[in-house]
């Protein structure tokens, strides 16, 4: 009786060793499963950010063309931007805000080169078709609808001023987007440190200077003051500061 016993245990155990090398089996089989569908839906999305970032790219280096006295504005706009809202949030940093970055003046498409290149002041009408260019931006970026508001946020927001009398909406202080904020810094000293049509380009120093001189009225002060603590790191010959 007893052998009988010992008999139907050893079975019992044989029987469990199998479940559970069967089961050890199929939990082994799903992982490997899930980390295929894993790395397909990585590969996935990495291939869809490449084909979003070439489409801004395309747009955005359009515009860069268009303007040739700005030679790589978007280049440097970006590197400086980057680097910004890094010392200013770092969780601000990311491919939508890039995306803003490179798609700010996308709407200057429709800004004649007689605007854009003007040697002189624009006359009021002038200043009227260049401002245009924020809410044509706006509509040209609308269809691409993997811009998030990080993207939107620069494009719509990017003249505006710390004071409220930018444009288009006037929005002051803390209603305009730090986004916009950061940019609207790097995109004014870009601009200052670039041969432009009407004057040729400030020493970085000056351009410093001219910023901190804006602080307050048409750039945020906190702002401005990161930046003049990170511009001499920048790796860009043009704003090696002495
Ligand atoms: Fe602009």
């Amino acid at each position: 009786m007893s052998e009988d016993i010992a008999a139907d245990y050893v079975m019992d155990l044989d029987r469990t060793r199998e479940q559970l090398l069967v089961f050890a089996r199929e939990v082994g089989e799903a992982y490997r499963r899930e980390r295929r569908q894993k790395a397909t839906l990585d590969r996935l999305v990495e291939e869809r950010r490449a084909v979003d970032y070439s489409m801004v790219q395309t747009l955005a280096f359009m515009v860069d063309a268009k303007d040739a006295y700005t030679g790589s504005h978007l280049e440097r706009c970006r590197t400086y931007g980057l680097a910004l809202a890094e010392a200013v949030d770092a969780d601000m940093v990311s491919p939508e805000l890039e995306y803003g970055f490179l798609l700010h003046d996308v709407g200057k498409v429709v800004v004649p080169e007689a605007i854009l290149d003007k040697r002189g002041p624009l006359t009021r009408d002038e200043e009227g078709v260049m401002r245009t260019h924020v809410s044509v931006g706006l509509k040209i970026v609308s269809p691409l609808k993997f811009l998030t508001h990080e993207a939107l946020d620069v494009i719509r927001c990017h003249h505006e001023w710390f004071n409220g009398e930018g444009y288009p909406e006037g929005l002051r202080h803390a209603s305009i987007p730090v986004s916009a904020r950061v940019f609207s810094v790097v995109d004014a000293f870009d601009a200052m440190t670039t041969d432009r049509p009407y004057r040729n380009a400030l020493p970085p120093d000056l351009a410093l200077e001219r910023l901190a001189a804006g602080a307050g009225k048409q750039f945020d002060p906190d702002v401005v003051e990161v930046f003049t603590g990170l511009a001499h790191l920048l790796p860009v010959p043009e704003i090696q500061i002495a």
